[in-house]
């Protein structure tokens, strides 16, 4: 008997980097062929509250600063995804958060060489799910 199905909603960036070098819909088909489906889809550049209400459990972290720059740089695409237990499929369809190490077959390991602009960030758990998809698509509900 597999594992029953939890259809789950999770919250993915494609982060300015991915835009800046034409990968979204390299990335997006990889979600899509997977069978995830898009319930919302929206480009946006954010400023630094955005930045620091999304990442609040590390703006206090060294590398925040850096992240914060990053991420507020230019346009990203937000997403919401959904499928059967779409926050632990999309986590390792994205890879170790280290492109440097990811997996081959990952996004992250087959198409950035970088630990800091590594493409992609998705939700981790059900909770944060819950509390990234309010901030970016609280129309959802
Ligand atoms: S931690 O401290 O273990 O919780 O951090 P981690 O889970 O590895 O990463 C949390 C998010 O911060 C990003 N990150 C970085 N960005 C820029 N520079 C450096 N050095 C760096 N280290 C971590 C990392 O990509 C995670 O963001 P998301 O958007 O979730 O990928």
């Amino acid at each position: 008997m597999g594992a029953a199905a939890v259809s789950e909603r999770t919250l993915v960036l494609i982060k300015p980097d991915a835009v800046q070098r034409g990968l979204v819909g390299e990335i997006i088909s990889r979600y899509e062929r997977k069978g995830l489906a898009i319930v919302a889809m929206d480009q946006r550049t954010i400023d630094a509250s955005q930045s620091d209400a999304h990442y609040a459990e590390h703006v206090d972290k060294p590398f925040y600063p850096g992240l914060r720059e990053f991420i507020t740089s230019g346009p990203l695409v937000a997403l919401v995804l959904e499928g059967d237990q779409a926050i632990d499929v999309v986590r390792q369809m994205n890879g170790a958060t280290d492109s440097r190490t990811a997996a081959p077959g990952t996004i992250r390991g087959d198409l950035s060489l970088s630990k800091s602009e590594n493409l992609v960030h998705a939700s981790d758990s059900p909770d944060s799910a819950k509390r990234e998809l309010a901030i970016w698509f609280p129309h959802l509900g």
